[in-house]
C-alpha cells in the first residue's frame, strides 16, 4: 500500500540551518511515523522534482549520472538486487553494512538515504528507535516494504522532505555513485541531522596498491559486467564504469567538508574495496 503525502513540509530546503520555523520542524517525520512500517509514503512531487545535478568533484572525471536513467535501472533490477549484492561481494557486503551501522552510533531517529531494498535500514533498526528510508525507485521500495524495518518514502535524496535537525543520523549506502550532485546531497544530509549527529557513507572504492588494484580492476571490469548481464547488462556495466571513475575517498571527504560537515574520517574496509566516511554535523 502507498500513502500520498499531499502536504509537503513548509518552507524551501535551505543550505543554512535554522531558516525553517519551529512549527514546521519534524513535521513530516512525525507524519510519516504515524503510518505503519508497511506503507510507502510518496512525496507528491517526486516525479517532477528530481534534481539534475552538477559534476562530481575529485581528480577523476565521472559523467554526471542521469537521475531518470538511474531510477529506471533500479526499477528493472529491484527483485534481483539483493541476490546480486551477495554474489558479487562474495557475501562481504553484510559485514560492511554492519560496520557502517555501528559507526552511525545509536539514538532515536535515523535516516537511510537511497534506502534501496532496506538492508542497511534493518541493521540501523537495532540501534535507533525508528528508521526512515528515502528512495526514488518505487520497485526498490516495494522490496524494502516486504522486508520491513523502516518507514519508507518515495522521494529525492537531493530534496529531502524533512525539516532541519530532524534526525540523529543520516546514512547513505552504495549510492554516492548514482547521485547527481554530491555537494547538494551532503548539504541535505547535514541539514536534516541535528548538531552533533553523524552523516555516514558506505561506498565501493578502488583499493590502493598495484596487486590488489589490478585484481580489483579485473574483477570490476570483467566479472561484474559478466555476472550482472544475467540480470541487466546496462545497469551492471554502469556499476563497473562508475566504480572505475569515481573520485578517491580523500576527494569525497573534501566534498563533505565543503558541504559544512566536520571531523570527516575515512575508514577503508577489505583493503579499500569499500570505504566508510563518517562526519559530524556542527
Ligand atoms: C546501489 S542502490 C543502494 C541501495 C541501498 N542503500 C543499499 O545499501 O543496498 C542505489 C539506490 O539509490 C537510489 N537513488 C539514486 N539516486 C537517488 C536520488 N536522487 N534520490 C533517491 N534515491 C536515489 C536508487 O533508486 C537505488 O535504490
Amino acid at each position: 500500500m502507498s500513502v500520498i503525502l499531499n502536504e509537503p513540509p513548509q518552507g524551501a530546503p535551505s543550505a543554512a540551518k535554522g531558516r525553517r520555523s519551529e512549527e514546521s520542524r519534524h513535521y513530516l517525520v512525525s507524519e510519516i511515523l504515524r503510518f505503519s512500517q508497511n506503507d510507502i509514503c510518496v512525496q507528491n512531487d517526486t516525479e517532477a522534482g528530481i534534481a539534475v545535478g552538477a559534476p562530481h568533484g575529485g581528480a577523476d572525471a565521472m559523467k554526471v549520472p542521469d537521475p531518470q536513467a538511474v531510477r529506471k535501472a533500479f526499477g528493472r533490477i529491484a527483485r534481483r538486487y539483493d541476490l546480486l549484492n551477495t554474489l558479487l561481494s562474495l557475501g562481504l557486503h553484510k559485514a560492511w553494512r554492519r560496520r557502517a551501522a555501528a559507526l552511525c552510533g545509536e539514538g532515536r531517529w535515523a535516516l537511510d538515504v537511497c534506502v534501496g531494498t532496506g538492508d542497511l535500514s534493518r541493521r540501523l533498526a537495532r540501534r535507533f528507535r525508528r528508521v526512515v528510508g528515502v528512495d526514488f525507485s518505487r520497485p526498490m521500495l516495494q522490496v524494502a516494504q516486504r522486508r520491513g524495518g523502516a518507514a519508507l518514502i518515495e522521494g529525492d535524496a537531493l530534496a529531502l522532505p524533512f525539516g532541519d535537525d530532524a534526525f540523529d543520523c543520516a546514512v547513505i549506502g552504495f549510492s554516492l555513485r548514482n547521485v547527481a550532485d554530491l555537494g547538494a546531497l551532503f548539504r541535505e544530509m547535514a541539514r536534516v541531522v541535528r548538531p552533533g549527529g553523524r552523516v555516514v557513507s558506505l561506498e565501493l572504492t578502488r583499493p590502493p596498491g598495484p596487486l590488489l588494484g589490478w585484481a580489483h580492476r579485473w574483477y570490476v571490469g570483467a566479472v561484474v559486467p559478466a555476472v550482472g548481464a544475467l540480470v541487466d547488462r546496462e545497469a551492471y556495466r554502469h556499476l563497473a564504469e562508475t566504480v572505475g571513475a569515481f573520485p578517491e575517498p580523500e576527494a569525497i571527504a573534501a566534498i563533505m567538508a565543503e558541504s559544512g560537515l566536520r571531523e570527516v574520517r575515512i575508514q577503508r574496509l577489505s583493503g579499500g574495496i569499500v570505504t566508510i566516511h563518517v562526519a559530524v554535523v556542527p
